[in-house]
């Protein structure tokens, strides 16, 4: 069972992304296939200034980078990441410092971010 219904998940994206100011974390939490990918391509449908742009799960390339009205967004799903070593050479945690970061299986990073303003959206 999904916490949202698709069309309530949507304006909350939306409203967050209208009103965010960079830089910001958005902690995507919940179970395998509990809407994490589906909030990030509502928030960045929203705010992509090429509205033709695929927004696609980041699963297999760690990150992907979105040009948008708010900067640049990074997205991104820690799920595959062995060690910090690889964490760092990401270079997310730079990134999650000046942009927006949406960032799905989060708990590797959280304490490199806990300087930055942040939400958490459970799913
Ligand atoms: N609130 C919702 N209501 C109905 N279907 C949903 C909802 N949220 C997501 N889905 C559907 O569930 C499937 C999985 O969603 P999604 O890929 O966003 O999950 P995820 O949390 O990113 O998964 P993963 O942990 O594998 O990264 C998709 O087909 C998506 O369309
Ligand atoms: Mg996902």
């Amino acid at each position: 069972m999904f916490k949202y219904e698709l069309s309530d998940l949507k304006t909350k994206a939306e409203r967050l992304a209208s009103a965010i100011v960079p830089p910001y974390v958005i902690l995507l939490r919940g179970d395998l296939g509990s809407g994490k990918t589906t909030y990030a391509q509502f928030f960045l449908a929203q705010i992509l200034i090429n509205k033709d742009k695929t927004v696609i799960s980041p699963t297999f390339t760690i990150i992907n980078t979105y040009e948008t009205t708010k900067g640049t967004v990074w997205h991104a799903d820690l799920y595959r990441l062995k060690n910090e070593a690889e964490l760092f050479e990401l270079g997310l945690i730079e990134f999650a410092h000046v942009g927006i970061t949406l960032i799905e299986w989060s708990s590797i990073i959280e304490s490199y971010v806990a300087d930055v303003p942040k939400t958490i959206i459970e799913l």
